[in-house]
């Protein structure tokens, strides 16, 4: 038993909780038990309630700037834990990682200009890029359906880039939902197709600290000068430690010209300040929330051995993915030959459970579906029982 309770079930209804308060709205049922959107049942770590609590007790909520102390608190991290050491003049703060995107492919792209992702992709990357009237263009990942694993067929990727020229990429660095950490060899493979074709790459990695045991995740920014000049690094504490309410991610984006680009489209958008709550709670999270973190990630590995030992007993026909990072667990069902309409009424119809589909990762993603295991083993384990009852 380490110091943190990751065991207790904790009502989140009545919140305005997007993942429990929301089914009505969505049009799901509200007898789903959910499983979906990420973010985490546990508590965040003591240290960032507490800093929190001790801010509010000044009761003065004012416009708030990232101060010197912040930024060393950001610099400690990614220094510490991935070598990469971010300097003040580098930072934007944002209020999400999705809303970065978003605006830097207004900054550095026009209407009808192509933006290249790597489906199946955390969906906001094509709904940022068809939103702003850009044209998609695809690279999706190599599948192995023996294996059950994802890789980069770096052919396709240097033959997309080439015909259709795209002026930004939109990396998922780990890679949700494949589950993959990508090597700095692959990094460096990607990001020397993207320079060699005037192509920024614009590295989203919120989910990074999430690496699992054997596997280590490298920011992109530290792969080497031409890498670091043509990047923009989009990272939060918001996934890491269950903050995504208070909406503030850590942009770095070391090239100046870049960085003007962006700061400006950020600008144009009509946003300044950030949520001072938000930064404080990074800070500490980022200060004093590393032990916290590295239990949490102990039982989120022990949900997905446990996911991956139920299911090889009670369903074999679902093959699981395997996961590298991140808490989103990708699991094949295509065996079990069901369509579009199949596949959810047998997850929410019959199984009773909310989770992400397939399908709205692209359409590679037909006939998977994702679990979100940042939950109580309990909760996991109900879940589960509800799908393999209903198979
Ligand atoms: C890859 C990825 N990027 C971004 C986000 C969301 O970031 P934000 O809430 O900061 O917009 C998520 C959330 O699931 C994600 O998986």
């Amino acid at each position: 038993m380490g110091r943190y309770d990751f065991d207790a079930v904790i009502d989140r209804h009545g919140t305005g909780s997007l993942k429990y308060d929301c089914a009505a709205r969505r049009g799901k049922s509200p007898d789903l038990l959910p499983l979906w959107v990420a973010d985490m049942d546990f508590p965040t770590a003591p240290a960032v309630v507490q800093a929190i609590k001790d801010r509010a007790d000044q009761g003065i909520f004012g416009y708030t700037e990232p101060d010197d102390a912040y930024v060393a608190a950001l610099r400690g991290w990614f220094g510490r834990r991935y070598d990469f050491w971010p300097e003040a003049s580098w930072l934007t703060v944002t209020p999400g990682v999705v809303f970065a995107l978003a605006q830097a492919v207004r900054a550095f792209s026009a209407p009808g200009d192509a933006v290249l992702i790597q489906p199946p992709v955390y969906y906001p990357f094509s709904e940022v890029v068809e939103d702003n009237g850009r044209r998609l263009v695809e690279a999706p990942l190599a599948y192995d359906a023996s294996a059950h694993t994802y890789a980069i067929d770096f052919d396709a990727f240097e033959r997309t880039v080439a015909e259709r020229r795209p002026k930004i990429f939109l990396l998922c660095n780990p890679h949700n939902p494949a589950g993959r950490v990508w090597s700095a060899d692959e990094l460096r493979r990607l990001g020397t197709i993207c320079n060699a074709h005037g192509v920024l790459v614009v590295s989203d990695e919120i989910h990074a600290d999430f690496a699992r045991p054997g596997f280590a995740h490298t920011v992109y920014a530290t792969l080497g000068a031409a890498f670091r000049d043509n990047c923009l690094v989009c990272t939060a504490a918001t996934k890491s430690f269950n903050l995504a309410g208070l909406q503030a991610s850590n942009i770095f984006i070391p090239n100046p010209q870049l960085k003007e680009r962006f700061d400006a489209a950020v600008a144009q958008a009509g946003y300044s300040q950030p949520n001072c709550l938000g930064l404080v709670a990074t800070r500490a999270a980022y200060e004093q929330g590393e032990e916290w973190l590295e239990e949490l990630k102990a039982y989120l590995d022990g949900n997905y051995r446990f996911m991956v030992d139920f299911l090889a007993r009670r369903a074999p026909q679902l093959a699981v993915v395997p996961l590298e990072s991140t808490y989103l667990v990708w699991v094949d069902c295509r065996a079990l030959g069901l369509d579009d309409a199949g596949l959810t009424e047998l997850v929410e119809g019959k199984a009773k459970l909310w989770l992400d589909m397939g399908y709205v990762f692209g359409e590679a993603g037909r006939g998977f579906i994702r679990f979100n295991i940042a939950c109580p083993r309990s909760v996991l384990a109900r879940a589960l029982d509800q799908l393999t009852a209903a198979l």
